[in-house]
C-alpha cells in the first residue's frame, strides 16, 4: 500500500515518518523546496526527538520520498495548514490548492483523510469539489474521512501513536478504512465518528481549552485590583475535586488554540458571543501584560530598556506562531522601548521585531543591562535562573516562573497539627503578576534557595500548563 502524505510540517512529518516506519510506502508532498531539500538530505532540523534519526532511516531504506509533486497513491492524508484571514475567517486555501494538484491522480477506491484542523462541512465540501474535478470518476467511489491531530509538537511522535483519535467519516466504509490505516501507527483507542461530528469535537477541544483560558486571565485581572495573588488563588482552587482551572498568562498562542475557535463563530456567528467573548479576553492580554511591564518602569523616565524573557507562545519550543509573548515585545517596542529579547530557542529575531530594533541578547546581559524584565515564557532555561532573575528590581512575572507553589501555604492535616509548608515565603499576596522585588531578593529571610530547589524537584508543578 502506498499512501501520500500532504504538507510535512509539525504534523505532516512525523505522521510521514511513523507511515514509513510501520512499513508503507510513503511519500511526503511539500511546495517549500526547503523542506523538499532538507529531508532528502537525510532530515531537518527537528525539536521531535526521535524524529531526525527516524527519518533518517525510513529515507535511507526508501521508505519515505519527499517530492513537490503530488503522485498516485491509495490514500492521501492531508496536514496543511488552516489559518484564518484579517477578518478571522476561515482560510482553506491551502487545502484547496493540495486537492486541485491531487485530483487528478485518483483512482476509484482511494481514501482521502483531512488531519488539518477544519470548519464543520468541510469534509462534504471537498467531497463535491471532488466529484466537480473528477466527473469522470463513478459516484462515491473515493472515500473521505476527517481524522483530526491531537498531538503536542515536541511530542508528536509519542501523542500520534498514544493519543485516541476521532475518525469522522462521510460513510462508515470510509471510516472502517481510516480505522484501519491509522492502526498500524496507533495504539489508543480509535473512536468512529461522521465527518460533521469530528469536525466540530476537534473545534469544541480546542475553544474549550481557549475560553477556560481567557478565565483564568478574567481571573488575573481581577485578583490584580483586588490585591490577591492569583496564582496561590488558582492553586487553592484546584484543590477543590470538580475544580481544574489553568494557568493565566501573557494570552493564547500558537496554530491551534488562538485560531480554531474562530472556525466555530464563523460557523454560528449569532450563538458563539461566549466563545467570541473569551477570544477577545486572551486577544487583549498581550496589551494588558505590555501595560504592567510599564506600570513597573514608573518611576523611571521612558523610554526604557526592557527585557523580554522568552518569545515563544508556550515553554521549551522555538515556535513564535501567534505568539503572545511576541506581541507583547512588538507592543512595547512600538511604544518606544529598547528591547532585550530573551529566547534561547531560535537564533534570529523574526523580521517583524528586529525592524523595531529590538535585540537578541543572552539572559546575563538582558538582566544586567534592563530597566525591567518581562517574563513572558516560563522556558525551563529561565526557571534554572530564577534566583538571578529575581535579583533584578523591577519583574514582572506574566507566566507564574516565581510561583508554582504559591498557596503551599501553612495547612492543618488530618491529626489537627499545623504545618508550615517550605513554600511559604510564597504564598504571601503580590501585586498580581509582579514579583515583590523586596521580598524576592531578600534570600536570607526567605530562604529562597531553599524554595527554589524544592520546586525545581517538583518541575511540573512549574513548568508545565
Ligand atoms: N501544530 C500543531 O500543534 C497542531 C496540532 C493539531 C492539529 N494541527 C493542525 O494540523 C494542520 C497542519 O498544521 P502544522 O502545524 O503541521 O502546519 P505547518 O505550517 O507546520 O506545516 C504545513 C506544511 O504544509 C506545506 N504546504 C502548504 N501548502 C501546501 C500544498 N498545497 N501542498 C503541499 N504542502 C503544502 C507547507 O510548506 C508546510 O511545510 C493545521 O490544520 C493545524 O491546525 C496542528
Amino acid at each position: 500500500m502506498k499512501i501520500a502524505v500532504h504538507g510535512l510540517g509539525y504534523i505532516g512529518l512525523p505522521t510521514a515518518a511513523l507511515f514509513a516506519e510501520s512499513g508503507l510506502e510513503v511519500v511526503g508532498v511539500d511546495i517549500s523546496p526547503d523542506v523538499i531539500d532538507a529531508i532528502r538530505r537525510g532530515g531537518p532540523e527537528t525539536r521531535e526527538p526521535g524524529l531526525a534519526k527516524m527519518i533518517e532511516r525510513v529515507v535511507a531504506e526508501g521508505c519515505l520520498r519527499a517530492v513537490s509533486k503530488p503522485e498516485p497513491a491509495n490514500a492521501h492524508i492531508l496536514c496543511l495548514p488552516t489559518p484564518v484571514d484579517s477578518q478571522k475567517r476561515p482560510l482553506l486555501r491551502h487545502i484547496d490548492a493540495a486537492l486541485s494538484s491531487v485530483a487528478p491522480h485518483l483512482r476509484e477506491g482511494d481514501l482521502i483523510v483531512i488531519e488539518s484542523t477544519v470548519p464543520p462541512g468541510t469534509t462534504e465540501m471537498l467531497a463535491d469539489k471532488i466529484a466537480r474535478l473528477r466527473p469522470d470518476l463513478p459516484n462515491k467511489s473515493i472515500f473521505l474521512a476527517h481524522c483530526p491531530e491531537r498531538a503536542i509538537p515536541g511530542a508528536a511522535l509519542r501523542e500520534i501513536a498514544e493519543n485516541e483519535r476521532i475518525i469522522g467519516g462521510l460513510c462508515p466504509t470510509a471510516s472502517e478504512m481510516a480505522a484501519a490505516l491509522y492502526r498500524r501507527i496507533s495504539r489508543a483507542r480509535l473512536n468512529l465518528t461522521d465527518a460533521r461530528t469530528a469536525e466540530l469535537c476537534k473545534l469544541a477541544e480546542n475553544a474549550w481549552r481557549d475560553t477556560t483560558i481567557a478565565y483564568a486571565n478574567e481571573l488575573s485581572l481581577i485578583c490584580q485590583k483586588q490585591g490577591v495573588d492569583v496564582w496561590g488563588l488558582i492553586n487553592l482552587a484546584n484543590r477543590h475535586p470538580r475544580v481544574s482551572i489553568p494557568k493565566p498568562g501573557p494570552g493564547v498562542g500558537g496554530h491551534c488554540l488562538a485560531v480554531d475557535p474562530w472556525f466555530l463563530v464563523d460557523a454560528a456567528p449569532e450563538c458563539t458571543e461566549f466563545i467570541q467573548a473569551a477570544r477577545l479576553r486572551n486577544d487583549a492580554m498581550p496589551e494588558q501584560t505590555a501595560d504592567r511591564i510599564e506600570q513597573a518602569l514608573a518611576h523611571l523616565s521612558r523610554p526604557a530598556r526592557i527585557a523580554c524573557l522568552g518569545l515563544a507562545y508556550k515553554p521549551d519550543t522555538d515556535d513564535l506562531r501567534e505568539s503572545p509573548a511576541l506581541a507583547v515585545a512588538k507592543i512595547l517596542a512600538d511604544r518606544g522601548h529598547d528591547i532585550l529579547a530573551v529566547e534561547p530557542h531560535i537564533k534570529a529575531l523574526p523580521p517583524a521585531l528586529a525592524s523595531f530594533g529590538a535585540r537578541l541578547v543572552s539572559c546575563k546581559t538582558a538582566l544586567g543591562d534592563a530597566d525591567a524584565v518581562g517574563i513572558l515564557v516560563a522556558h525551563r532555561a529561565f526557571a534554572a535562573r530564577r534566583t538571578e532573575i529575581a535579583l533584578h528590581p523591577a519583574v514582572v512575572d506574566a507566566v507564574g516562573l516565581f510561583s508554582g507553589t504559591f498557596g503551599d501555604g501553612p495547612t492543618i492535616d488530618e491529626a489537627g497539627r499545623r504545618i508550615e509548608n517550605d513554600n511559604v515565603a510564597f504564598a504571601k499576596p503580590a501585586q498580581d503578576f509582579r514579583v515583590d522585588a523586596i521580598a524576592m531578593a531578600d534570600l536570607d529571610r526567605f530562604e529562597m534557595r531553599d524554595s527554589f530547589r524544592n520546586l525545581e524537584d517538583r518541575p511540573n508543578a512549574v513548568l508545565t500548563e
